[in-house]
């Protein structure tokens, strides 16, 4: 009988540095963010890292800083996403982008659009990348969610409908890719400083008449213990642990880095 679950033979020291050497990484929203300093641990780790974006400048720079290739793209369109590599072993689903509005007014282009970025492409991508992971008997996807894939707060109606989407994706793979030694898994971070959330910072500041730090305080953090925000190599850390050798075992999780959002 075919063992269709194989164990691993002998994992290294959980002390030793993590080695990705001979891997290949496919990282969406590569070029900035979260999604960059996924790229550079990854590629530090030994991986060879494609750098996805709709942002030309900014996939080529952290490719070069990479040693892997850039590949602009904008994820809307699943005729783009067709033309990306399909060998990859690790697949990090992160390009997003959010809208604020009410229900009432949200608009329906903008709803379908992050719907589109956000989870379609990280299916497509599942779609085109898992039969190379399959044949290989190895591969991981991390799939970049957010407290918002476990919680919703108001005016978020589509980033929160697109990041529970990723929720469900992400389990169905891990469940599909078990018996091919295939892990998903969900990051679920908090408010990250990102040049996207320092920028709401300074316009809720603006806005409100209040300073940045009453901002941070009592609008983004108030349901975060922990107050401060989340750096991107805390993320990419928690990524590339998952992209690892230890955590064959997990699957099908949701790893929230949200300084303990959801735990009240
Ligand atoms: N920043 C946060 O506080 C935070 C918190 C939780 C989850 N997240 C998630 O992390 C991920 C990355 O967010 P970030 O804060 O690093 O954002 P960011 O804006 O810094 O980076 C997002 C990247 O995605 C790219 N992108 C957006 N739309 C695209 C498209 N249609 N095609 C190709 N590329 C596209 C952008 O060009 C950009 O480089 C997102 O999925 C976001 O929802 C962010």
């Amino acid at each position: 009988m075919t063992n269709t679950f194989p164990t691993p033979d002998r994992l290294p020291s959980p002390g030793g540095a993590l080695d990705l050497s001979g891997r290949t990484a496919l990282v969406t929203g590569g070029g900035s963010g979260i999604g960059r300093a996924c790229a550079l641990a990854l590629a530090q780790a030994g991986a060879f890292v494609h750098v996805v974006d709709r942002d030309a400048d900014s996939a080529k720079a952290v490719a070069e800083l990479t040693g892997g290739r850039a590949h602009v793209a904008d994820l809307a369109d699943a005729s783009a996403v067709d033309l990306l590599p399909a060998d990859a072993d690790i697949l990090v689903n992160n390009a997003g982008l959010q809208h604020v509005a009410p229900l009432t007014e949200f608009p329906p282009d903008r709803f379908e659009l992050i719907q589109k970025v956000m989870v379609t492409a990280p299916f497509l991508l599942m779609r085109r990348t898992l039969p190379h992971m399959y044949g290989g008997g190895w591969g991981r996807i991390v799939n970049v969610s957010s407290v918002h894939g476990l919680r919703a707060s108001a005016y978020k109606a589509a980033y929160v409908a697109a990041k529970h989407a990723l929720e469900g994706l992400s389990k169905v793979a891990a469940i599909e890719g078990a018996p091919h030694g295939v892990t998903s898994n969900c990051v679920n971070p908090g408010y990250v400083r990102t040049p996207l959330v320092e920028g709401q910072v300074r316009d809720q500041a603006a806005a409100h008449g209040i300073s940045e730090g009453d901002v941070l305080a009592d609008v983004m953090l108030a349901r975060s213990p922990v107050k401060r925000l989340l750096e991107t190599e805390e993320v990419a850390a928690a990524v590339l642990w998952l992209c690892g050798p230890h955590s064959g075992y997990l699957t099908g999780t949701s790893l929230p880095l949200d300084g303990g959002w959801t735990a009240g």
